[in-house]
């Protein structure tokens, strides 16, 4: 199986051997795969093109090593527990044995109705097991998952299949979170009214909820299964096909169709799992996040099921049925690794204790923390009462573009830090650049966080935008790859990242571009223009802060408010809705025309002092009146 690293001399010695040979580094953690054939060339790329390309000349099928060849060993393992939304129903355990028998007829079900390989398939479920085995299904076929999270609205989700020119949509009745029920079927109906590519819609009958099938469209999923069996040989891939598209949004425009390839994400997200999280064969590991999220993708499903771990996919709320559900869950399936966001940690922490206390988390063996920094308070508060000062915790700093984790300590193995994301994984050079652009070499810095060598799982392209790609991520630097994060480094070369740098806001751990929602925003028949910052919130990390400009004879009240929160539920998703909108006369701007954010993020953080020189601004009156007016 995968290399694991088990000393921090280990680690040292591998981290040296990535850098100084990286090919072979890389080509023996790719030999413990099944291949259909082996490489002719580790790497060959070119970020000023950019053009990057691993294992070239291989070819495979990631399901095999997901599934196939665990069935000698480890078939009746279990591959995947299932928690649901609700502690009263049943869990379901699918063993690898089972589960490759479900990708099967499910990857059969997807060709008899016509999908083929290098096709787009959106899958648009709820966290139950069919959402993993769709995208497996997918995967075996050759075809292109585009998994689009459940929470977002209509008409994100039609803009992501016509982006993607999908031809298959997969989707459920309904879904289930905490006490809510949610129609998802009539969310796709409504974005399929405005997709052209979609010929079929595969409908799971799950909630049993009333839905309408519209004929020669619309299908039921269990009626479909009892028409195939379940042998299914698993599409042969070249290393550079694409596995999937996942979206991401952007500070501009419309969301990014990140596209990641079948081999180097499949060998990095497998050896980073293996390695970060310690993971050991009776192993229990838990990941939070929903599928629908790059981190679902390549640690809940990816990374573990191709290192034959069982992975725990749960379908509800932190807070259902009461805030000990997590803990509860922890306990009842005796988990070792649990990987959770700092938003839900600072959530949790709120609760009274009790909550975690009546629960025995003494399985618990390495703790993760992923999505944006996590604060010292959140960090001390998950060492003290969910590890007991016993399980380590892994900060993992990553990106939907880099596939999988960058930057972490290894749980146990190498040191941690509270606060920071500490050392690069082997085969990670980071780097830190300067205003001016310059690479900063001295140990002890703080500056824009690029990487300057490619890794094996790093997004290859936009989908359909190469230009886009090379502009948001290779042009900054020459010849590196730039995050969009600041952080700092300290004496032994750890890193701690202070957060975006862009007009990207992280909040509860989502990343929001502030120019779309400005955009949803400006459309609203009363607004003449609004501009959107963070500021700090002790639960989501940061809340969005709105100051919006009303045409003259509109007033400005919780009503207007409330209204342009719907729209924007209506155009991204509620993750996207508008913690405090302040209605002002202007926006303090550069004479070139330019918001001046950094005044406004400080105005909204009740930091009135130091706003810097605003004189030099085109109209400094504002800003009295925005402190004036200023929401807390
Ligand atoms: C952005 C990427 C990768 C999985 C989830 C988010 C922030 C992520 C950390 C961390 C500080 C972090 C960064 C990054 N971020 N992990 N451990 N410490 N910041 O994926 O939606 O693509 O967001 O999340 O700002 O750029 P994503």
């Amino acid at each position: 199986m995968i290399k694991q690293i088990t000393s921090f001399e280990e680690y040292k010695e591998a981290y040296k051997q990535s850098i100084q040979n990286p090919e072979q580094f890389w080509g023996d953690i790719a030999d413990s795969f099944t291949w259909k054939k082996k490489w002719d060339n580790v790497l060959s790329w070119d970020f000023e093109k950019p053009e990057v390309k691993w294992f070239d000349g291989a070819q495979l099928n990631i399901t095999e090593n997901c599934l196939d060849r665990h069935l000698a060993e480890r078939g009746d393992k279990t591959a995947i527990i299932w928690e649901p939304n609700d502690p009263k129903d049943d869990v379901i355990k699918l063993t690898y044995k089972e589960l490759h028998q479900k990708v099967c007829s499910f990857a059969n079900m997807l060709k008899n109705n016509g999908a083929k390989k290098g096709d787009r398939i959106c899958i648009y479920l709820p966290m139950v097991p069919e959402l993993a085995i769709a995208a497996l299904a997918c995967a075996r076929i050759g075809a292109v998952h585009s998994i689009v999270f459940a929470g977002f609205s209509a008409s994100a989700l039609s803009s992501r299949i016509n982006d993607a020119t999908c031809n298959l949509v997969i989707t459920s009745d309904g879904s289930y979170r905490g006490t809510k029920t949610l129609d998802l079927k009539s969310i796709v109906d409504e974005a399929l009214e405005s997709c052209s590519t979609i010929e079929k819609s595969l409908v799971l009958k799950y909630t049993n909820g009333a839905v309408t099938m519209k004929p020669n469209r619309d299908v039921w999923i269990h009626e479909e299964l009892t028409k195939v069996d379940n042998n299914c040989p698993a599409e042969v891939m070249n290393a550079e096909d694409m596995l999937f598209i996942l979206y991401t949004s952007g500070s501009t425009g419309k969301p990014k169709g990140m596209v990641h390839t079948c081999a180097g994400y499949m060998v990095y997200s497998t050896f980073t799992f293996k390695n970060v999280f310690q993971y050991e064969e009776e192993d229990v590991y838990w990941c939070t996040a929903d599928i629908g999220w790059i981190t679902g993708h390549s640690y809940i499903m990816y990374g573990p099921l191709a290192n034959g771990a069982t992975t725990l996919m749960f379908e509800g709320v932190p807070t259902y049925p009461d805030g000990g559900r997590f803990w509860e869950v922890v306990a009842k399936h005796k988990v070792n690794q649990f990987y959770t966001a700092p938003t839900a940690i600072r959530a949790l922490e709120k609760q009274p204790i009790e909550m975690v206390e009546k629960h025995d988390l003494s399985s618990l063996k390495v703790l993760g923390s992923v999505g944006e920094p996590i604060n010292a308070e959140a960090w001390h508060w998950y060492d003290d009462h969910i590890g007991k000062n016993n399980a380590p915790i892994v900060d993992t700093w990553w990106q939907t573009e880099t596939g999988g984790i960058m930057i972490s300590s290894l749980g146990g193995v190498t040191p941690q830090q509270p606060t920071f994301a500490t050392l690069p994984l082997p085969g990670i050079q980071p780097v830190l650049m300067d205003a001016e652009g310059k690479e900063i070499k001295s140990q002890e810095a703080e500056g824009r966080l690029a990487i300057k060598f490619p890794w094996p799982s790093m997004a290859r392209t936009i989908y359909g935008d190469h230009k886009r790609y090379k502009e948001t991520y290779f042009s900054a630097y020459a010849n590196k790859y730039f995050t969009g994060d600041g952080a700092l480094r300290d004496a032994n070369g750890n890193y701690r990242i202070t957060g975006r740098v862009d007009d990207v806001i992280i909040v509860s751990g989502h990343n929001l571009g502030t120019a779309p929602i400005e955009d949803v925003i400006n459309e609203h028949d009363d607004v003449v223009e609004s501009a959107i910052v963070g500021f700090p919130h002790d639960i989501k990390g940061s809340a969005l802060y709105a100051y919006v400009i009303l045409h003259d004879n509109v007033e400005g009240n919780d009503e207007l408010r409330k209204e342009i929160n719907n729209q924007i539920s209506q155009a991204i998703g509620p993750i996207a809705k508008l913690d405090k909108v302040q209605f002002v006369s202007g926006l303090p701007k550069t004479r070139s025309g330019k918001i001046m954010r950094r005044i406004l993020r400080k105005v909204a953080a009740n930091e009135f002092d130091n706003l810097g020189d605003i004189s030099t601004l085109l109209n400094p009156e504002v800003v009295e009146e925005i402190i004036g007016g200023v929401l807390v």
